[in-house]
């Protein structure tokens, strides 16, 4: 027990530096997997700079991005035991800490866009926000992610019966193997970082991710068809350790909520004009981009649905769906 604190209070003092003498500066190290010319990206470094304003330089964010410090899991870890101040994760991974998680990661449940950030800004969507709070991991914003789809080396996806056979990679998530598994796939969790290689070397026949994700990872390159069926809309997350953030103080959380709350309308727009830019850029670069029939691929994942009924994802579910 004694070893454990020793080590948390260790961790903490890596996940923050400064506190020097009469110095309140801090500086949180933010760590991420996703490239520097993604939207997501973007967003967090606005968030960071308008952080640094506010706090006329008190309190300021590193960004180590690319997965340098790991993958999403990993850095979820991190948090957890405070050797890292703060992440941002698609909310899949983050299903394993908070099972409420998963009614994200379900197929087909929002009509569209509007629907979607309807209930990110509700009251249900900020309680979801902060319910790792028990887990150690505090929500700050969600970031739009957009909708993911599937994308092949070498099969074109027209309807979920050419997914059959095929092995696609998903997120740590057993919400997105499933409903790889149900629409016929072969699902293969993989992590982010590795699967530029994993696709080039036949480990995967495809995936599935946003337009600014596969654009930006480069996976366009090895993939011929992106196939727009739009199964999931599963929100980023920007989180900060709980043990960070109870050691920051009122001030200081006010300032890291303010910066972040006031990044989420940026990276809104930055993700609109970037999702255009990368369709348009993977088709020039000679990707076959598709339009299959949604309902095909919705109805078969329909029974995931009607399983979760009387459950608490189920009724989540229900909520989701009224509003
Ligand atoms: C999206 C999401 C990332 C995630 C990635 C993935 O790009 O923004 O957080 O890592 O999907 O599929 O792993």
């Amino acid at each position: 027990m004694g070893k454990l604190l020793g080590l948390t209070l260790l961790s903490l003092a890596l996940a923050i530096t400064g506190c020097k003498g009469q110095d309140t500066t801090k500086r949180l190290k933010l760590a991420h997997t996703l490239d520097t010319s993604h939207p997501v990206h973007q967003g967090m470094v606005a968030m960071a700079e308008r952080l640094n304003t506010i706090s006329g330089g008190e309190l300021t964010i590193d960004i180590y991005p690319s997965g340098q410090l790991g993958s999403e899991r990993e850095m979820i870890e991190l948090l957890q035991i405070g050797s890292l101040a703060m992440t941002k994760v698609s909310a899949s991974p983050m299903e394993s800490f908070v099972p409420e998680m998963k009614v994200f990661s379900l197929p087909y449940v929002f009509r569209d866009e509007d629907h979607f950030w309807r209930v990110l800004d509700s009251d249900l969507g900020k309680q979801l926000l902060v319910a790792g709070e028990r887990v150690r991991l505090r929500g700050l914003c969600y970031y739009d992610a957009g909708a993911r789809s599937f994308y092949t080396t070498d099969r074109a996806i027209n309807t979920p019966a050419d997914l059959e056979g095929l092995k696609i990679r998903v997120q740590k998530s057993q919400t997105a193997v499933e409903m790889v598994s149900t629409l016929g796939g072969s699902a293969t969790p993989i992590s982010f970082g590795e699967l530029y290689t994993s696709l080039q070397q036949g480990v995967v026949d495809g995936a599935e991710n946003n337009p600014p994700s596969f654009y930006s990872s480069k996976h366009y390159e090895v993939s011929k068809y992106y196939s727009l069926d739009e199964h999931s809309y599963v929100p980023d997350m920007l989180l900060v350790s709980a043990h960070v953030w109870r050691n920051l103080s009122a001030q200081h959380q006010q300032w890291l909520q303010q910066a972040a709350d006031e990044s989420v309308p940026v990276q809104r727009a930055l993700w609109k004009q970037q999702t255009e830019k990368a369709l348009a850029e993977v088709q020039a670069a000679g990707v076959t981009v598709i339009y299959p029939d949604k309902t095909l691929f919705a109805q078969q994942v329909s029974p995931m649905h009607s399983a979760l009924e009387g459950t608490p994802v189920g009724e989540l579910l229900n909520t989701i769906k009224s509003l």
